[in-house]
């Protein structure tokens, strides 16, 4: 799969680790960053990989923050993208079958690596059911489109 990566410093050391799993696992890795320790601001790289996974460039994204939930804050403004904060693997297994949830957000001061992995491996094998799911995931984009026309206004 083609997996876009992004974290803030608070998920820096955590995203490092996840993306050598996923590669061991031949996954196609895209890192947009952050790349140092350093303190920088989530929104900038919530919004990198949401543009990349709304672009149709990248099958899926994974964001790391200190919760997740900056991150997928920031993630979830960008029209397309259906970010989901996760801390054990059931509802990250639902987000993929009800919500097609295209975006994985974690929190690495919250959960340990290894269950961020396992995690993340059900969130990845998982696919969208459609049926009667496909419905309110329209009516998740007529909001956007709503949004987008009223902001136009
Ligand atoms: C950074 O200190 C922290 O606020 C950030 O990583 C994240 O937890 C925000 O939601």
């Amino acid at each position: 799969m083609k997996i876009a990566i992004g974290s803030d410093h608070g998920g820096y050391e955590m995203k490092e680790i996840i993306i050598d799993y996923l590669k061991d696992k031949g996954h196609d890795i895209c890192d947009f960053g952050t790349k140092v320790c350093e303190s920088v601001d989530y929104p900038v790289y919530g919004k990198r990989v949401a543009e990349a996974v709304a672009a149709g460039q990248h099958d899926l994204g994974i964001l790391i923050c200190g919760t997740g939930v900056g991150i997928s804050i920031a993630a979830n403004k960008v029209a397309g993208i259906r970010a989901v904060v996760c801390s054990e693997p059931y509802s990250a297994k639902l987000s993929r079958q009800h919500n097609n949830a295209n975006i994985l957000a974690l929190g690495a001061r919250v959960i340990a690596p290894d269950l961020a992995k396992m995690i993340i491996d059900e969130f990845l094998a998982a696919e969208f059911e459609g049926g009667r799911h496909q419905k309110r995931i329209d009516m998740l984009s007529e909001i956007e489109r709503e949004q987008a026309a009223s902001n136009t206004h």
